[in-house]
């Protein structure tokens, strides 16, 4: 998968050279690009926001260093990528949407600043390429370079041969909706706390169904606005019950 993302703080985006995503990078699994936008200015103080028509606080990106861009990266007639604009006032991030990001060829991350970008930007990109405008959640952030590491990693975490274990995300909470139960490893007993007796058992079919019990009691717990999208049977609805 390439990987492109426009930035006025590339050095924002230096996470993605280490750990999971720059090791799939440096094994040639993930191609990175990260671009300073000030490259498409022309003025001398290479300015890239202004204030907004109409009025009210704070700054907003001008449209022509992103359309310089966009042209440079994806010259109009070639081959497109998947353009994702992170922004509080996006559809939500989730992991299915980080699945279906992962099916692409190439995207590109434009990182708003500010009070965000001119809308006609997407707009215009919306013209050639999905555009797709993503939030993290209910909070807002100085700027889009954090959502994008936290999307790259989502995403990337998905790539063949990204994971070493291909079934661990398989396991992932979420990948069947429900939140993942508590996990354990070494000591049998730590300060006097012991492991659930279930998981030293060897009886598989009882393990999965201790998972099972706890995924969905963590989650009508914690995260009860899941379960509508669960297909439970009847022991599942037996463990809701109790
Ligand atoms: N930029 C600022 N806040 C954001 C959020 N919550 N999600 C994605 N991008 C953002």
């Amino acid at each position: 998968m390439k990987i492109d993302v426009v930035s006025i703080f590339p050095g924002y985006l230096a996470p993605l050279r280490e750990s999971l995503i720059g090791k799939a990078v440096s094994r040639g699994l993930i191609e990175v690009g990260v671009h300073d936008l000030r490259t498409w200015t022309s003025d001398v103080h290479r300015t890239v926001d202004d204030s907004p028509y109409g009025g009210g606080p704070g700054m907003l990106m001008r449209p022509e260093p992103w359309g310089l861009a966009l042209d440079a990266l994806a010259p109009l007639g070639g081959p497109q990528p998947r353009l994702v604009v992170p922004t509080p006032a996006g559809r939500p991030f989730t992991q299915a949407l980080a699945r279906e990001l992962s099916a692409e060829p190439w995207l590109l991350f434009a990182c708003g600043r500010y009070e965000g970008i001119d809308s006609r930007v997407a707009a215009y990109a919306a013209d050639r390429m999905v555009v797709d405008e993503v939030s993290l959640g209910d909070y807002v952030l100085a700027g889009g370079e954090v959502a994008v590491l936290v999307m790259v990693e989502a995403i990337g975490r998905l790539l063949p041969g990204v994971l070493g274990n291909a079934a661990s995300h398989e396991q992932d909470s979420f990948s069947d909706g429900l939140l993942e139960g508590p996990a354990y490893t070494r000591p049998e007993v730590w300060r006097g706390l012991p492991v659930p007796e279930v998981l030293l058992s060897g009886h598989h079919a009882g393990i999965a169904r201790w998972r099972r019990d706890e995924s969905l009691r963590r989650t009508a717990q914690r995260r009860p606005e899941l379960l509508g999208a669960v297909s439970l049977d009847d022991a599942d609805r037996a463990v809701l019950e109790q």
